[in-house]
């Protein structure tokens, strides 16, 4: 299906191209994709998306940047994109980010690393002067539905502003809904701030002590 899209596609563009345009804007394509068929294991799941060529990230990426962690998890931790470290490693929340992550987790929910699941809206690291389109986020969404769909998580700690919109459609300013828990299909979200905002903004750790506290209350339920 998704050949003979991409098929089509090819063949406006070649039509808009007899018609005198050099360029064109990749909206003008934007449509509902079929839904990417997807395995049904994480360990496929993987594989698939280290295959990846969906969007402009795969040409310049390293290594796709899946999740990782615990599949029995009730809590899964849902960041941005991977940064250079990781797309070099091939694993989520490896820098200083990451470091402070872990502590977040081992220090106020009380578990490890291995314990939880974490993951990234975006398998691929974008580079800094790569714009990201909304068929970017579009394609690989697919991905993240699908470790959700196969982790079951209870609860999803949303890391940022750009992974809770993503996931809820809730454009809500983060300050403004940060800690609120909201019921979703089968799990609760419960947004946070970004470790990496934190590292910058060192006085916002109290609020985000203050969500992983509801967090691990969640977590008793
Ligand atoms: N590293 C990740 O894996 N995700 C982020 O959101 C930031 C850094």
């Amino acid at each position: 299906m998704k050949n003979l899209q991409n098929a089509l596609q090819l063949k406006q563009l070649y039509q808009l191209k007899s018609l005198g345009y050099h360029y064109t804007n990749a909206q003008l394509f934007a449509q509902e994709d079929e839904p990417l068929e997807l395995p049904n294991t994480l360990v496929d799941l993987k594989k698939q998306a280290q295959n990846c060529h969906l969007c402009f990230l795969s040409k310049g990426r390293n290594r796709v940047v899946f999740g990782e962690g615990s599949q029995n998890t009730k809590v899964m931790f849902i960041g941005d994109a991977p940064i250079e470290i990781e797309d070099r490693a091939g694993e989520p929340f490896l820098g200083r980010g990451g470091e402070m992550l872990t502590l977040m987790i081992e220090k106020v929910l009380g578990l490890s690393r291995e314990e939880v699941y974490i993951t990234n809206l975006l398998k691929c690291h974008p580079s800094s002067t790569q714009v990201l389109h909304e068929s970017t986020m579009h394609s690989c969404k697919a991905y993240l539905f699908k470790e959700i769909e196969l982790v079951q998580p209870q609860v999803i700690v949303t890391l940022g502003e750009m992974p809770y919109h993503y996931l809820t459609n809730d454009t809500t300013a983060l300050k403004e809904i940060r800690g609120m828990v909201s019921k979703r299909g089968g799990y609760m979200v419960v947004p946070t701030y970004h470790p990496n905002f934190l590292l910058k903004n060192p006085s916002l750790k109290k609020e985000v002590f203050l969500d992983l506290q509801k967090v691990k209350g969640l977590l008793l339920l």
